[in-house]
């Protein structure tokens, strides 16, 4: 599907890799201008020189609250407007039941969760009628693998952020929705999948009714037709991006 984001100017965390890499790309070659964030400062600057001019990167913190007004007040005083929003930084942690610490809690409860929050709350007062927000979600948020009972909590919480803030910002135009990807090859699941890495993925690939875990590309695709007036009239929905798994 050919999408259209010209002039638009998109905002997506947690860039330097993985999805929100292939999204920032996705949405580039659409024509939008995009913010990439990351902590790391080396990671995000190499991801924005492989996109290209348009593309800006900003080392920011989702955790932060006061780090994310920084990156909002950035883009109104570099580009003047803001169209799009994908709360995409996140992170997992495994520990079973029994062994959930503050620490691994904290951590996933602040970035996936209060990361998502202060990335649209920091936003919400620049975006105008026809703004889009997009939340990655994750099919976990319905059946999380054991061990990942706090990831898939906080991925299940993004739905009722969803549901709950298109009632709040209710007669404003901003749509804002959930793509929730399911085992998709990036250096995070690879990472989760520890040493065995390559049999892991391939009994992931046995357990997909397409035969294959998915690319970030085909996660990217799908942001940016929910980023787009192709699917203005779509809101507070949440779409699997998981080749039928969770059917
Ligand atoms: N891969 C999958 O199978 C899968 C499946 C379902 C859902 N998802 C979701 O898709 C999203 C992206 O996952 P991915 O697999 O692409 O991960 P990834 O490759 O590990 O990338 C994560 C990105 O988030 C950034 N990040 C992490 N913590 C951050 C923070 N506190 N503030 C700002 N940026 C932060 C990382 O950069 P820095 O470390 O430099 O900050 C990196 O750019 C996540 O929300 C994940 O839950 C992934």
């Amino acid at each position: 599907m050919q999408i259209d984001l010209t002039a638009k100017v998109a905002l997506v965390t947690g860039a330097s890799s993985g999805i929100g890499f292939a999204i920032a790309k996705r949405l580039i070659e659409s024509g939008a201008t995009v913010v990439i964030t990351g902590r790391k400062q080396d990671a995000i600057e190499e991801a924005a020189a492989a996109l290209g001019e348009d593309c800006i990167p900003l080392v920011a913190d989702v955790t932060q609250a006061s780090e994310m007004d920084g990156v909002v007040r950035r883009i109104q005083q570099t580009l003047g407007k803001l169209d799009i929003v994908v709360a995409n930084a996140g992170v997992g942690a495994n520990a079973p039941l029994g062994e959930i610490d503050d620490e691994k809690f904290e951590k996933v409860i602040g970035t996936n969760l209060k990361g998502a929050l202060n990335t649209v709350q920091s936003a919400l007062p620049m975006l105008r009628p026809g703004a889009s927000i997009v939340l990655i979600g994750s099919t976990g948020s319905f059946e999380a693998p054991s061990t990942m009972s706090v990831y898939g909590a906080t991925k299940a919480g993004l739905r009722a952020f969803a549901k709950t803030w298109i009632k709040d910002i209710e007669g404003r135009g901003i749509r804002i929705n959930v793509v929730s990807p399911g085992a998709i090859d990036t250096p995070s699941l690879r990472d989760a999948l520890g040493g065995n890495g390559n049999s892991a993925i391939n009994a992931l690939n046995e357990r997909s009714p397409i035969g294959r875990i998915g690319t970030p590309e085909e996660v990217a695709n799908v942001v940016a037709f929910f980023a787009s007036d192709a699917a203005s009239y779509i809101n507070g929905e949440e779409l699997y991006v998981d080749g039928g798994l969770k059917v």
